[in-house]
């Protein structure tokens, strides 16, 4: 079977069962825009706020979806820009909606945890909600092999929260096929790996959003 975008495909060679190759496009992001979710416009300001602060020349945006904050780093002017992502359909909507933008764009449909999952190196990644979908050590293992020297990660967590589910309840009903493989990664067990992989902590903050659901945003240096 043909999928939109298969001409992204690179080094794959098994895919891993994941359940966001079966998830629409739309479902996901009308999910994130809901205001009790409303993580769509807080991840696309952080990335924002990121890249204007540390001002690299090159990005790349792991688990990007549908583009979401490609417009910001249009509008910043970054040089090059890639997008990771594995499910090759929302790869291929970014391109219909950011190849014009972004002259550099860059994507990539491989499995971030796979060896098999290069890129040119860059000067900032940022991964936001994706380490609750893959082997932590091993995305981490993959991603400081596609760090330039002196460059950074900020990765953003889903934290516990005691009332709101860890998949908001949601009129998307395809969302519900994540919860059985959702983990929430404690932040400290993501720092010990991201040490073991080669990064120093920068910073460790919590953020937490109108709706009540709280994230721990982590900032990495390579080592
Ligand atoms: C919760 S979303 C991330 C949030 C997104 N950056 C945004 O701003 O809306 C997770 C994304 O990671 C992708 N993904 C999940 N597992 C992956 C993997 N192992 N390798 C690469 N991408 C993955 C999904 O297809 C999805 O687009």
């Amino acid at each position: 079977m043909q999928h939109a975008g298969e001409d992204f495909l690179r080094g794959v060679l098994v895919w891993p069962m994941t359940p966001w190759r079966e998830i629409p496009l739309a479902d996901y992001e009308g999910h994130m825009a809901l205001s009790e979710v409303g993580q769509a416009d807080y991840l696309a300001n952080t990335l924002e706020r990121l890249v204007r602060e540390y001002a690299p020349r090159s990005v790349a945006v792991i688990g990007c979806a549908g583009g979401n904050g490609f417009g910001r780093l249009a509008d910043l002017e970054v040089p090059r820009v890639v997008g990771i992502d594995i499910n090759p359909a929302f790869l291929a909507e970014a391109k219909r909606r950011y190849a014009g933008a972004l002259q550099c764009l860059e994507l990539v449909c491989c499995d971030i945890a796979s060896a098999g999952c290069p890129f040119e190196p860059v000067e900032f990644i940022f991964a936001a909600l994706i380490f609750e979908y893959t082997s932590v050590p091993a995305s981490l293992a993959s991603l400081r092999m596609s760090l330039r020297p002196g460059g950074h990660v900020a990765a953003v967590l889903q934290l516990p929260h005691a009332s709101i589910g860890v998949v908001t309840p949601s009129p998307f009903t395809s969302l519900a096929k994540l919860g059985p493989v959702l983990r929430l990664i404690p932040p400290v067990e993501f720092q010990q790996d991201a040490e073991q992989a080669g990064f120093r902590l920068k910073s460790s903050l919590a953020h937490v959003l109108p709706s009540g659901k709280a994230f721990q945003e982590i900032l990495l240096d390579a080592c």
